[in-house]
């Protein structure tokens, strides 16, 4: 198989070091709007190119994996899926635009290309996938991060909130999965993961706290519905490389792709 890698940062490497040991990867290509952090990615793995025309890369893998921004999926997101190649998402919080998502649903019906979404940071979207075939009554999510880990979003930097003084626990943000994917672009995909999977982003509640004592960033999905209530809990260890991204996120991704060549899938 041929992969297609958008985006090289603290995701991106965790991919990249699990497909150049895969078998099954035969090669794949890298593409970053910052090419030096592609050109890291190359230096340190031998299966891996440099993409020179994303567009070009695309035609010539079976599976493109977005590892980079909201951005990077709406302008690559359709392309791909246009060609009827498939597409795995990690900034998911992209699809909380309507048109957007309506339109990459439609393409991957239309021309035969999948769109697999990894479970990323959070915990319980076997039970909602399950849930959701039957009635569900609720869905929310409490979000706990240290206060470093949400210091430069836009969201607290347009409301003024300043972090550095707290001394104690803080509710800085509730309200629906589509406000809070908007408000915190670059930190709540899991808010919209679990939109997806269950009553979508205006039913889908978040809060979002900021713990001065934390060291790690910790989500808990409380779901009710028919099947009956499931509270799960993840505390969740930043990425070296980025305090915004828990580890698992990345795991998670190269999990979805361990299936994807396997063939082989355990609790979906
Ligand atoms: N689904 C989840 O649970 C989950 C969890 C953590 C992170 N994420 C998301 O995954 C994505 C990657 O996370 P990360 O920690 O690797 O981020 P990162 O900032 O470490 O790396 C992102 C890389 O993508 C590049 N990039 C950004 N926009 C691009 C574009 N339009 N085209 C090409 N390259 C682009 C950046 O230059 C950077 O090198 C982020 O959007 C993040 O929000 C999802």
């Amino acid at each position: 198989m041929k992969v297609f890698l958008i985006g090289c940062g603290c995701v991106g490497r965790v991919l990249a070091e699990n497909m150049d040991r895969m078998e099954e990867i035969e090669e794949f290509y890298v593409y970053d709007v910052v090419k030096e952090n592609a050109k890291c990615i190359v230096n340190d793995f031998s299966k891996s190119k440099i993409s020179e025309n994303p567009f070009e890369s695309m035609d010539e893998t079976d599976l493109v994996i977005e590892a980079a921004s909201q951005d990077a999926v709406a302008e690559f997101g359709s392309e791909t899926l246009k060609r009827g190649k498939d597409f795995m998402i990690l900034s998911v919080g992209a699809l909380g635009d309507e048109k957007l998502r309506k339109e990459m649903f439609a393409l991957a019906r239309e021309r035969g290309g999948k769109i697999y979404i990894p479970s990323g940071a959070v915990c319980g979207i076997d039970v909602l996938n399950a849930a959701s075939v039957a009635n569900i009554d609720s869905v929310e999510l409490e979000t706990v991060k240290p206060p470093h880990s949400l210091k430069d979003s836009d969201y607290i930097v347009k409301n003024n909130i300043n972090l550095d003084n707290l001394n104690e626990k803080t509710v800085v943000f509730e309200g629906s999965a589509k406000e809070a994917v908007k408000a915190f672009p670059r930190n709540v995909n899991v808010s919209a993961t679990l939109s997806l999977a269950g009553l979508g982003f205006d039913k889908t509640t978040v809060r979002v706290i900021v713990d001065p004592e934390a060291k790690r960033n910790v989500h808990r999905v409380r779901i009710t519905g028919d099947f009956g209530i499931s509270e799960c809990y993840v505390e969740n260890t930043p990425s070296p490389d980025n305090p915004r991204t828990s580890y698992l996120a990345a795991i998670s991704a190269v999990a979805t792709l361990k299936r994807i060549v396997s063939g082989i899938w355990i609790g979906v």
